[in-house]
């Protein structure tokens, strides 16, 4: 099952969503290198690969989710750790016995059909509350090394003002 992405998913941070739509390439392509029954030691590599990129992945959105001071953050970092862990599990198991025939179907469901619920709906619903905060832009209004920073200002303000009874 191949997964296509759709712009309905964009949660309007440019560097999120580029890693969104690279990560749906990646899992297309290790979903079809385990159809085709590739090499165990490309299947093994792409995995490894995938790996650390879910995680570089994850950790840039809870970095972006803490600046933004988005509400739901422990909540959606609980859900990335326990992919991170399923994912994990799948690769030693992979890396231990090689292709089975549960991998294919683990992938199928676990891997690609989390990673389009997760994005279709988590990540997408802090996409609806980053554009209530302000424009994606105003994140890199900082300029180099300080990101996301007038987000996270626009939201203090719009907090103190809620709490001054001026929005
Ligand atoms: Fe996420």
């Amino acid at each position: 099952m191949t997964i296509q992405w759709t712009e309905e998913w964009a949660v309007g941070e440019p560097t999120i969503d580029e890693q969104h739509r690279e990560l749906v390439g990646h899992i297309n392509a290790l979903l079809e290198a385990v159809g085709r029954a590739r090499s165990r030691a490309e299947i093994a590599n792409m995995m490894a690969f995938l790996e650390v990129y879910v995680l570089r992945h994850f950790q840039d959105e809870e970095r972006l989710m803490a600046m933004v001071e988005y509400p739901q953050l422990e909540a959606h970092r609980t859900m990335h750790e326990s992919f991170a862990r399923v994912f994990a599990r799948l690769r030693e198991e992979y890396a231990r016995d090689g292709p089975t025939p549960g991998l294919s179907a683990e992938l199928n469901v676990r891997v690609s059909g989390w990673l389009v619920s997760h994005i279709g709906r988590l990540d997408r619903a802090f996409g609806e509350f980053l554009a209530g905060i302000g424009e994606p832009g105003d994140m890199h209004a900082g300029g180099p090394g300080t990101p996301y920073r007038s987000a996270a200002e626009v939201t203090r303000q719009s907090s103190r003002a809620r709490r001054f009874g001026m929005a």
